[in-house]
């Protein structure tokens, strides 16, 4: 167990339900992780604040259901520290002590920031808060002496920009920040339910925490190969999005391609055992989460433990840092 020293820290930013893509793309990997590392999680809750500023009560909302979601994933409070970003309000300070020794230039550079302000059209986000939204990242990182961090190939410029922060911030004061390095995560590339990326933005996304009934409606609104219009019709599976989830989800992706280029087996029959096989998967979720909801004081203890252990490696990395810019 000698690599339990290593400290992950990770977090997920909060925009809505958290579906099957989240799922596959991070939070399985944090399921696992927990058992080898010194692992901190955490939903990003200021970082959603960052765009979503607007309409903060609906956010509040959104918080308490992803923490409840991550829960019903898998994660297990007693294995890693799971909290939320805001109730531990040393991120704060940290950020704005790394924000004072940020060149603007360095944030003007990262990648997402350009992209992002030219697709969120419609969104005032040319904010201060926007523009620092990798320095506090990198505060959530570096507050818990975090060494790897599990992300998409997304998140790497975010990661550099970290490591420059640390860098620049050792070079300064005393060498007391770590470099964090990506624990890459392979994203699967999961599609939504009419065949472009799965998110929320587009409303086509698989709620890890959907009943059998949601599954069922939302397979059922997949859409296949479109030149397969009568069932005689043999189809193509390689341009259906069912076939597509059949690879992640159960074990009937060679058996149901096969059908379908021989049209023995029909799109609706196909679906079903598409929907079989994503309840299978996701039943013990679903369970889980009614168990957390109906025992809403576990669910608060839980939170409030993960801030209290969170608080406390936060602390002592603060009192270092205040004392390495000798300010405190
Ligand atoms: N920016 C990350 C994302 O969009 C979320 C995040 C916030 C994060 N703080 C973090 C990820 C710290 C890793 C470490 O996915
Ligand atoms: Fe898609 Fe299945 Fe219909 Fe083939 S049979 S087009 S794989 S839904």
């Amino acid at each position: 167990m000698s690599q339990r020293q290593h400290r992950v820290v990770s977090g997920a930013r909060i925009s809505g339900r958290l579906h099957v893509g989240n799922f596959l793309g991070a939070i399985a990997n944090w399921v696992r992780l927990q058992d080898s590392y010194e692992c901190f999680f955490f939903c990003a809750d200021w970082h959603g604040l960052t765009t979503g500023y607007e309409d903060t009560e609906a956010f509040m909302q959104q918080k308490e259901e992803t923490f409840l979601d991550i829960l019903a994933c898998g994660l297990d409070p007693e294995r890693c520290v799971f909290f939320v970003q805001s109730d531990v309000k040393e991120h704060a300070e940290l950020y704005l002590l790394l924000s004072l020794i940020t060149p603007l230039g360095w944030l003007e550079r990262v990648p997402t920031y350009k992209e992002q302000l030219q697709q969120m059209t419609g969104r005032e986000i040319t904010t201060h808060g926007f523009l620092g939204y990798p320095v506090l990242q990198s505060a959530d990182v570096l507050l818990y002496g975090g060494e790897l961090v599990p992300v998409g190939e997304d998140q790497l410029p975010h990661l550099e920009l970290c490591r420059e922060i640390s860098r620049r911030f050792n070079h300064l004061y005393r060498p007391i920040l770590p470099e964090p390095q990506a624990l890459l995560t392979k994203t699967p590339n999961l599609v939504g339910i009419d065949g472009r990326k799965m998110s929320k933005s587009y409303g086509n996304e698989i709620p890890v925490g959907a009943s059998a009934d949601e599954i069922k409606q939302r397979v059922s609104m997949m859409v296949t190969d479109p030149q397969r219009v009568r069932r005689t019709d043999p189809g193509d599976p390689d341009v259906c999005t069912v076939h597509r989830f059949h690879g992640f989800f159960g074990s009937e992706q060679a058996t149901v391609a096969q059908g379908c280029r021989e049209a023995s087996i029909g799109c609706v029959e196909c679906k079903k055992r598409l929907a079989a096989a994503l309840w299978e998967y996701l039943a013990p979720i679903w369970e889980r989460k009614q168990d957390l909801r109906e025992n809403p004081q576990r669910l608060q203890d839980i939170r409030q433990e993960g801030a209290t252990k969170a608080r406390q490696v936060a602390q002592d990395m603060l009192v270092e840092v205040r004392s390495a810019m000798r300010i405190g």
